[in-house]
C-alpha cells in the first residue's frame, strides 16, 4: 500500500515509533505532519536505544528519506542536536528533508508557554512546556517564523524585529517576565540557518514524486486523537491535529493519496498532562501498570496517568481518522494479572437522568461525569515477550485482541509483545 497514515488513537504515547519502525523497513519515505518536540518517540535496535523528538523515526533505515513536513512545528536547537547525535553514532542524515513552509518555534513561544501555564494555575493544561502552543497561535495570528524564512537573513531580522516587539511586550507587562534579547536571538537563528540549509526542500513536491514512482509513504502522527485540538478533551489537548486528516494537511497531500490508516493502541490506556480520563486506576493497579510498562514520559519524563483500555474512545478514533488496521502495543505489560476490565460504555447521571453512551459523548462536561463500564476477561500468566505469531499467543491474549477488533470494526494487523525491534507479531 503506497500510502499509510499511522495515528495514535489515545492521548499519545501508544508507542507509535516502534510501529513506524516496523513499518519504515519496507518504506521509501517518512513524514511527519504535525505536532514539534512534545512528542517522544523511543526506538530499540541491535545498537541501543534511540530517542527521537522531532527526525521522522525512519531515518534509521538508509533507504529512506525522512521528512518533516510544513504542519510541524521546529525548534531548530532541538532539530541541529538531534542530527548531530544522530550522526555521532555514525548515521548520516543526508537523507533528512525539512520543509520551508514549517514554522519554526521560537525563544519567546518557550518563555510564553511556561508563563501562561503559571498565570493558569490550578486550571493548568500540563503542556510539555516546548512552545507549541504559542508557535501555532503565531501561526494562526501571521506572525509566525517559517523554516525558508531562514534562508533569507535580511526578511529574518525583520520578522524577528517585529516578532519579538510584540513578545517581548507581552511577556514583560502581561506576564511579568524577562523578554529575550533580538541580537542573541539573531544571532542563534542564523547558526542554525547555516546548519539547517543543505536540508530544506520542497516537501509536499518530494512526497508526489515518491507516490507517483508507487513508493511505500508513511504519515508518521504525533500524539494522539484525544490530543486533537478539534476532537480532543479540550482544552486538555495539544495545539495541532493528531488525526488522519491532518496529514493531508500537514503533509500537502490529497486526500485520495491516503490508502491505509493504522490506528495505535496501547493494551490499556495511559496520559500525560491534566483533564478527564475515565477508566484511569490509581492504588496498586495503577502503579502495576507505571512499573510494569515504564510509564514515563520520553519528553518531559513526567509519571503518566494509567487506566485499562477504553473502547469508546478506540472506537471514536477508528472513525475520526478511517482507522482501517490497528496495532496494539505493549500487551505483555498485561501478562500476570487475574482479571482484565475493558470498557466498553460510559454511564452518565445528571439531574436524575440516567444516560449509557457507547459512542463518544459529543460535550466534554459529559465525557468530565462518565463513569466506565467495563466487561471482564480472564487474564494470563504465560510471559509472551518471546510471541511471534498468533499462536504463540495464550487463547485469553488472541480473545483480548479478538474483543477489540470486534468492538472497533477493523482488523489487528500488529502486536507488539515488547519493547525490541523482533518483538512483534503480525497478525
Ligand atoms: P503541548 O502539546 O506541549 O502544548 O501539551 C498539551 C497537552 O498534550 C499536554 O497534556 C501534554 O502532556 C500533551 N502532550 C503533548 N505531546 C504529547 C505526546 O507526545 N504524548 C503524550 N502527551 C502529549
Amino acid at each position: 500500500m503506497p500510502a499509510t497514515v499511522v495515528v495514535g488513537t489515545q492521548w499519545g504515547d501508544e508507542g507509535k515509533g516502534r510501529v513506524i519502525d516496523n513499518l519504515a523497513e519496507k518504506s521509501r519515505m517518512v513524514v511527519r505532519f504535525q505536532g514539534g518536540n512534545n512528542a517522544g518517540h523511543t526506538i530499540v535496535t541491535e545498537e541501543g536505544e534511540f530517542k527521537f523528538h522531532l527526525v521522522p523515526s525512519g531515518i534509521l533505515y538508509p533507504q529512506v528519506t525522512a521528512v518533516i513536513g510544513n504542519g510541524v512545528v521546529v525548534d531548530p536547537r532541538v532539530l541541529c542536536e538531534e542530527i548531530d547525535s544522530l550522526k555521532a553514532r555514525g548515521y548520516s542524515c543526508e537523507n533528512l528533508r525539512l520543509s520551508g513552509n514549517a514554522h519554526l518555534i521560537m525563544p519567546y513561544h518557550i518563555l510564553l508557554d511556561a508563563a501562561i501555564e503559571t498565570t493558569l494555575g490550578r486550571r493548568k493544561i500540563g503542556t510539555t512546556k516546548r512552545g507549541i502552543g504559542p508557535c501555532y497561535t503565531d501561526k494562526a495570528a501571521r506572525i509566525g517564523i517559517r523554516v525558508q524564512d531562514l534562508l533569507d537573513k535580511k526578511i529574518l531580522r525583520q520578522k524577528l524585529d517585529t516578532a519579538i516587539g510584540l513578545k517581548n511586550d507581552l511577556l514583560e507587562k502581561v506576564y511579568n517576565s524577562p523578554g529575550v534579547d533580538p541580537f542573541e536571538v539573531m544571532e542563534q537563528y542564523a547558526r542554525f540557518a547555516d546548519e539547517l540549509s543543505p536540508y530544506i526542500a520542497d516537501t509536499s513536491l518530494l512526497i508526489d514524486k515518491a507516490l507517483k514512482r508507487g513508493e511505500q509513504v508513511l504519515f508518521e502522527g504525533a500524539q494522539g486523537t484525544l490530543l486533537d485540538i478539534d476532537h480532543g478533551t479540550y482544552p486538555f489537548v495539544t495545539s495541532s491535529n493528531p488525526i488522519a486528516g491532518a496529514a493531508c494537511v500537514g503533509a500537502g497531500v490529497g486526500p485520495t493519496r491516503i490508502e491505509e490508516v493504522i490506528g495505535v493502541c496501547k493494551a490499556y490506556t495511559t496520559r500525560v498532562g491534566e483533564g478527564p480520563f475515565p477508566t484511569e486506576l490509581s492504588g496498586e493497579l495503577g502503579d502495576h501498570f507505571v512499573k510494569t510498562g515504564v510509564e514515563y514520559g520520553t519528553t518531559t519524563g513526567r509519571r503518566r496517568r494509567c487506566g485499562w483500555l477504553d473502547l469508546v474512545i478506540l472506537k471514536y478514533a477508528v472513525r475520526l481518522s478511517g482507522i482501517t488496521g490497528l496495532a496494539i502495543t505493549k500487551l505483555d505489560v498485561l501478562s500476570g494479572l487475574d482479571q482484565l476490565n475493558v470498557c466498553s460504555m460510559y454511564e452518565y447521571e445528571h439531574d436524575g437522568a440516567h444516560e449509557n453512551y457507547i459512542d463518544f459523548p459529543p460535550h466534554q462536561s459529559i465525557f468530565y461525569h462518565c463513569q466506565p463500564v467495563y466487561q471482564n476477561l480472564p487474564g494470563w500468566k504465560e510471559d509472551i515477550t518471546g510471541a511471534r505469531k498468533l499462536a504463540d499467543l495464550p487463547q485469553e491474549a488472541r480473545d483480548y485482541l479478538d474483543l477489540i477488533a470486534e468492538e472497533a470494526g477493523v482488523p489487528v494487523k500488529i502486536v507488539s509483545v515488547g519493547p525490541g525491534r523482533d518483538q512483534i507479531v503480525e497478525v
